[in-house]
């Protein structure tokens, strides 16, 4: 027998002011995506940016739907877009913000585990690690410098 440590590191900011300008900068794209969410179940509302190495930024927000499994979240809305429209190109950052409609949400809201796979899928794939900032609607924003910071023994295509 043997026991495996994992250690996760992340950057905590107090808030948008202090991130590099061009996070700041996508997480407005993410707030505006935000904004336009389809979300009349829940009423929480999440917006995704993402940066590609070409420059282009892509985002999404949540898709909900009566069939309430047949919903999808930002993060894979965003992700499975850009990789329809980009499929060479690499994903660089992404950023996350999520807040309820019936009460303020202060704290970060980190992407959910089927996200964390579905984005995982990309990291796999482009061999470059991808950056995650997420926050709640204001408040403190947290760095992931890797996706495999949040999803630790990842099913992915070398398994298979
Ligand atoms: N949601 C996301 O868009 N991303 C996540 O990572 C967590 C949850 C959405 C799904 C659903 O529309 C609402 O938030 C409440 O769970």
């Amino acid at each position: 027998m043997k026991i495996i440590k994992i250690e996760s590191e992340f950057e905590v900011y107090n808030g948008l002011n202090e991130v590099p300008k061009q996070v700041s900068e996508l997480m407005v794209y993410a707030a505006d995506a935000r904004l336009k969410a389809y979300a009349p179940y829940s009423e929480f509302l999440v917006g995704a940016a993402i940066l590609l190495d070409n420059g282009e930024v892509i985002t999404g927000n949540n898709q909900e739907n009566a069939c309430y499994p047949s919903g999808l979240c930002a993060e894979r809305t965003a992700i499975y877009y850009a990789g329809a429209k980009y499929p060479d190109a690499k994903i660089v950052l992404m950023a996350l913000v999520a807040g309820s409609t019936k009460h303020k949400t202060t704290t970060p809201v980190p992407p959910c585990g089927a996200c964390r796979q579905a984005i995982s899928e990309y990291e796999v794939k482009q061999d470059l690690p991808i950056n995650i900032y997420f926050m709640g609607e204001t408040g403190e924003v947290i760095h992931s410098k890797s996706l495999s910071n949040l999803l630790p023994f990842v099913f992915e295509k070398a398994i298979i």
